[in-house]
């Protein structure tokens, strides 16, 4: 368990001035920031630099997906940036995630179950996730629908954390597999992914408030 807010802002924005302002204005409610392939390539280290001395933490979200040994060192590297948590490709295999998860002191590592985008089974994502969860990950990410099943057979310490989350009036975009900020924690989300239904709103400082609100008092 830990005290910081549920909701991650997947920082997927062009523009390193963007991303800040989006920081500052919405540091009340948010805690943790995405910063994915887009922004990283765009501003790289100074992305990371920038969040840290808002005072507030970087989930790196680059899906690591190679040979163990590099993997290993693509994990040091993160760490040594300060990052608060990363993703690797559950498909990576067991020498892989095993590897990736023994680096001292590393960021949180959360594993890719399968991609929302392929075709799955809730056997497979299981099956992933207790092999993420044996190799010593400290979650995956998974899609809203999945975190029941996972925490069922993973504990409830396993975290979860679920992109493809939209409150009740914003639209679905190209995600299919969704659910609301509340119904999602409720299920037992760690952590909640959370993008266009914050910074493409009228007013996203209000969007983020409204979800911290609404799961705020959800206790799990
Ligand atoms: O805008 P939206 O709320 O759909 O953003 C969700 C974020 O989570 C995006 O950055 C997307 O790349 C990421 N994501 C996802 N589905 C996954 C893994 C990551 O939507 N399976």
């Amino acid at each position: 368990m830990n005290n910081l807010n549920k909701t991650i802002l997947a920082l997927d924005v062009f523009d390193l001035r963007k991303a800040e302002s989006l920081i500052k204005d919405l540091s009340p409610y948010i805690d943790v920031f995405k910063v994915g392939p887009i922004l990283f390539l765009q501003s790289g280290k100074e992305v990371i630099k920038m969040i840290n001395d808002c005072g507030k933490k970087v989930f790196l979200d680059l899906k690591f997906h190679d040979i163990p040994a590099t993997v290993e060192r693509a994990v040091k590297s993160a760490r040594d940036l300060g990052v608060y948590s990363l993703t690797v490709h559950s498909c990576g295999g067991e020498e892989m995630l095993r590897l990736a998860s023994s680096v001292e002191n590393r960021p949180k590592i959360w594993a890719v179950t399968v991609l929302t985008s392929q075709k799955t089974t809730p056997e497979e994502v299981v099956k992933r996730a207790k092999l993420a969860k044996d190799c010593g990950a400290d979650g995956v990410i998974s899609s809203p629908l999945e975190i029941e099943t996972i925490k069922a057979n993973c504990g409830v310490d396993f975290e979860v954390v679920t992109p493809g989350i939209r409150p009740l009036q914003s639209g679905v975009n190209d995600q299919k597999r969704v659910a609301t900020p509340e119904s999602a924690v409720k299920a037992g989300a760690d952590f909640i992914v959370v993008g266009r239904p914050i910074i493409a709103a009228e007013n996203p400082v209000a969007a983020a408030r409204d979800i911290y609100n609404s799961i705020k008092n959800i206790s799990k």
